[in-house]
């Protein structure tokens, strides 16, 4: 395997634990929330997450054109952006909250099986 595609699957592994461990202390309401870890960590891992990926499809000549899985992952990837944004940004319910972070959970996992099956319709 080559270091572009572990640097990608580091920062697949360490996005989502991220992500899910900001909802639970957001649904706890915990003041951890503010704090510069938890504030700037995302965007250092999501901009490397982002990188590798255009990286990796750029050497591997795959594009998303012509690729339907890459397509289908990065419009997945605009879902799970947008469904972060609700949950961490505007949702102003606990109930808003957890369901968009449950449905973000759920589409990532979408993306990892695209990904590792290069099909864009099995889940
Ligand atoms: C949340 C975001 C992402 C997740 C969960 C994710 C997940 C994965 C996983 C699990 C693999 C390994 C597949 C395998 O078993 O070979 C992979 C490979 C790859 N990803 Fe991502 N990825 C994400 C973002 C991106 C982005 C933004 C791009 C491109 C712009 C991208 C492009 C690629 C490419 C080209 C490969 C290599 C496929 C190959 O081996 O030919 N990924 N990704």
């Amino acid at each position: 395997m080559g270091l572009i595609k572990i640097i990608h699957l580091t920062a697949v592994v360490l996005t989502i634990v991220g992500f899910i461990t900001r909802g639970i202390l957001l649904l706890r309401q915990s003041p951890l929330m503010k704090t510069v870890w938890v504030k700037k960590m995302p965007h250092i891992v999501d901009t490397v997450l982002l990188l590798s990926g255009i990286t990796l499809a750029w050497v591997t000549h795959q594009n998303p054109v012509e690729q339907p899985w890459l397509a289908t992952k990065l419009s997945a990837l605009l879902l799970y952006i947008g469904l972060g944004l609700i949950a961490f940004r505007f949702a102003k319910t606990k109930g808003v909250q957890l369901v968009s972070w449950l449905a973000a959970i759920v589409v990532f996992f979408f993306m990892v099986s695209v990904a590792m099956t290069k099909n864009p319709f099995i889940l």
